[in-house]
């Protein structure tokens, strides 16, 4: 029997899937982590009853995700290898729907990821996707962006260049002098996060001597702020430094957000 975090991502992954997975869906982008395991066995599940469109084309967003769609039974698409669903209609999305776990998802469904070094690929399926559907256990539900995550945002980073990308992220800041002409004023940083300055960390791996190396080769440096009370101003600031790849922070993706919470309950917020 499952405790009640994963009773929790389960419910969430559950009923996202029953909502949104039907036969009109195409293509469905399949997210990274141990939530998204629980809406791939749902759709094992609906699949066996027929309830999925039998060209159902599944695009992963990790070496994880690919496997967990092949392991399903299902068909595994490259992301560049969809064509536009809608040609003429002005969207440029190949993707229907993708169903994505989250580190923490504030009030307005900005959300942090990352966690599993996913969120480059993460947050190319989802930009070019329809919509985005994020499942999630009730610890990772927040009203603000560092209040319950406490491990930092994400930033995959080129290793030619990451203690030179970590000296100068953790020099952001309002005091700080050393911030380039390219970024903003002092005062529009201070507004954004909490910390006076960024709390970089390499991120290592475990079971093997030094750093995560991402699918993509990179590096993650895991930036801590405290409460993050403008999440688009530092997902911004962030990218900004030369060298980052892709920042953890998805800033007006989200249509939607799932929450097993603890007394069983599902909660959606839109
Ligand atoms: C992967 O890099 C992440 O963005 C995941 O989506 C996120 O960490 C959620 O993972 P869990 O479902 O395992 O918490």
């Amino acid at each position: 029997s499952l405790n009640l975090v994963e009773q929790s991502k389960r419910s969430a992954a559950f009923a996202a899937v029953d909502k949104h997975v039907g036969p009109s869906v195409r293509v469905l982008g399949i997210g990274s982590g141990s939530t998204v395991v629980y809406a791939a066995e749902r759709l094992v599940e609906l699949k066996l009853q027929n309830k999925l469109n039998p060209e159902l084309l599944c695009v992963p967003t990790s070496f994880q995700s690919k496997l967990l769609i092949i392991e399903a039974g299902l068909r595994a698409s490259d992301l560049d290898d969809l064509p536009e669903l809608d040609p003429g209609s002005g969207s440029y999305a190949s993707i229907d729907v993708t169903i994505d776990g989250a580190d923490e998802v504030d009030a307005e469904l900005n959300a942090i990821k990352g966690g599993g070094g996913a969120h480059l690929r993460e947050k190319l399926v989802a930009n070019a996707s329809k919509k985005l559907v994020l499942i999630a256990d009730y610890r990772k539900n927040s009203e603000v962006l560092g209040e319950k995550w406490d491990k930092g945002v994400p930033v995959e980073v080129s290793p030619l260049a990451w203690s030179t990308i970590k000296r100068q992220l953790e020099r952001l800041g309002p005091k700080s002098r050393a911030q380039t002409a390219v970024l903003p004023a002092a005062e529009s940083v201070a507004a954004a996060f909490e910390f006076s300055h960024p709390v970089v960390v390499l991120r290592q791996a475990v079971r093997k001597a030094g750093p995560v190396v991402t699918d993509n080769g990179n590096f993650i440096l895991d930036v801590s702020l405290g409460k993050i009370h403008d999440p688009l101003a530092v997902e911004q600031l962030l990218k900004m430094v030369p060298g980052v790849i892709e920042v953890g922070l998805f800033c007006n993706m989200a249509a939607e957000a799932w929450f097993g919470n603890e007394d069983g309950s599902i909660a959606c917020r839109v």
